[in-house]
């Protein structure tokens, strides 16, 4: 039995061990391919905006980008991985807390049109590919009606629909808001 246990926790420890290391391979993957985008300000600014939960949009969209990653992975679907990233990194560029309503915007249907405002706030900072574009436009189908027209786009509407569905019911925590100085 004692033998039949431990066989048992080493396979354990041994997955554990691999799923870190998929992890450390995504997250440098990441960095390497948009290390411009998460040194820039308003992408460090995300971190001061809640998505959903206690998640700030920062840590939402590297979220999405990790599990991008995961679904072209386990799946075997042919992506350009710099595009997937680049495109899941900035798919909620929009760059408020849609929680905090003003006069001037009162977010009622920021589902319906935050990926717009997302992809003019990148398009004024980052040369983006057509892809990448795409992923910015659709993530949000079906609200956006038109289909996402290339893999990545899927992919990352996917990956967005379960860290949402995961961060909304609190399975994925994050950290919560980081101000400055604090
Ligand atoms: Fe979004
Ligand atoms: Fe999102």
């Amino acid at each position: 039995m004692k033998k039949k246990a431990k066989v048992r926790s080493m396979r354990k420890a041994r997955r554990w061990q691999e799923g870190l290391e998929r992890y450390r391979a995504r997250q440098q993957a990441i960095v390497r391919e948009a290390s411009d985008i998460l040194a820039s300000d308003n992408f460090c600014r995300m971190r001061t905006h809640i998505q959903h939960g206690n998640m700030t949009v920062n840590e939402h969209v590297l979220n999405v980008a990790r599990y991008s990653l995961a679904i072209a992975e386990i799946f075997g679907i042919p992506c350009s991985r710099r595009e997937l990233i680049r495109g899941a990194l900035l798919h909620d560029y929009f760059l408020y807390d849609w929680h905090i309503p003003d006069q001037e915007h009162p977010h009622r249907l920021h589902g319906f049109f935050h990926p717009g405002r997302a992809l003019k706030n990148a398009l004024t900072e980052y040369d983006l590919t057509e892809r990448e574009i795409d992923i910015i436009k659709k993530h949000m189908w079906p609200l956006t009606v038109i289909p996402p027209m290339c893999r990545e786009a899927w992919v990352v509407t996917a990956a967005d629909k379960w860290c949402s569905f995961m961060e909304t019911i609190r399975l994925h925590k994050g950290h919560g808001v980081i101000r400055q100085g604090a």
